[in-house]
């Protein structure tokens, strides 16, 4: 399993994002799209950043019944993305349901993994608001189970959790983390953060990373700072 970084576009319009990508002349990044510009845009932005040899991930969350995920996932793998995502709080059933809807009929199918708790949810807020009864780490490692128990390839967690999933679910079990923040960064709305070395460190897979990229002044610098980081 290859380390990366990958772009958030936090974009909202399909102009802006490609003016974005442009700025990349020497490399490709793997870029994430989420429900900012795909509902801008819808899936033709999806169709022309792959056709520009990015790879994509996808990340439209999806949280309903089994059978509405199961469907909206065989639309989204028509796509041709390299990876997408739910909520594991949609249960076992209907992680199962997805990775059905998401199979090709040749058997390949996007990577799948699932939210645990975002990381702009603090262990306060999920015990007071959401009536969760028990750590937050608690919650992450079980919702992570459930979606290796369902067959999804990992989970979207804070960097600072890779360790204790990668320990619970073993290694192989991909861990996709946001939350990013250069040492000498704005962290912004994001609660549970770390410096791209230090998730190098605790063992993430791929780091997600937005703003810190895209609101630089200078954003090919960034991502490479963050691949030097990272990557090394
Ligand atoms: O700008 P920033 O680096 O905070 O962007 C993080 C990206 O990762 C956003 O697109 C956000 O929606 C996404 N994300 C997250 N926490 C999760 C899952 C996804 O921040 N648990």
């Amino acid at each position: 399993m290859g380390k990366d970084v990958i772009i958030a576009c936090d974009f909202d319009s399909k102009e802006k994002t490609l003016a974005f990508l442009d700025r990349f002349t020497e490399e490709k990044p793997f870029v994430k799209i989420g429900m900012e510009l795909y509902y801008a845009e819808g899936p033709s932005i999806v169709k022309e950043i792959k056709a520009r040899g990015h790879k994509i991930f996808l990340d439209l969350k999806l949280h309903d019944i089994p059978n509405t995920v199961k469907k909206s996932m065989a639309v989204l793998s028509r796509l041709d993305v390299d990876m997408t995502n739910l909520h594991a709080a949609g249960t076992i059933d209907m992680m199962k349901a997805a990775l059905e809807g998401l199979t090709r009929e040749d058997g390949t199918r996007p990577l799948l993994i699932a939210v645990t708790q975002l990381t702009s949810t603090s262990e306060e807020r999920m015990q007071n608001e959401l009536l969760i009864n028990a750590s937050i780490n608690d919650t992450i490692v079980k919702y992570a189970d459930n979606a290796k128990k369902a067959g999804l390839d990992g989970v979207v967690c804070s960097p600072l959790e890779a360790g204790m999933v990668k320990s619970a679910c073993g290694k192989e079990f991909m861990t996709v983390t946001p939350g990013v923040r250069f040492a000498d960064g704005e962290i912004g709305d994001q609660v549970r953060v770390t410096t791209p070395a230090k998730a190098k460190e605790i063992g993430s897979d791929y780091i997600v990373v937005g703003r810190p990229i895209t609101a630089s002044e200078d954003p090919v610098a960034a991502y490479r700072r963050c691949c030097n980081e990272f990557i090394g």
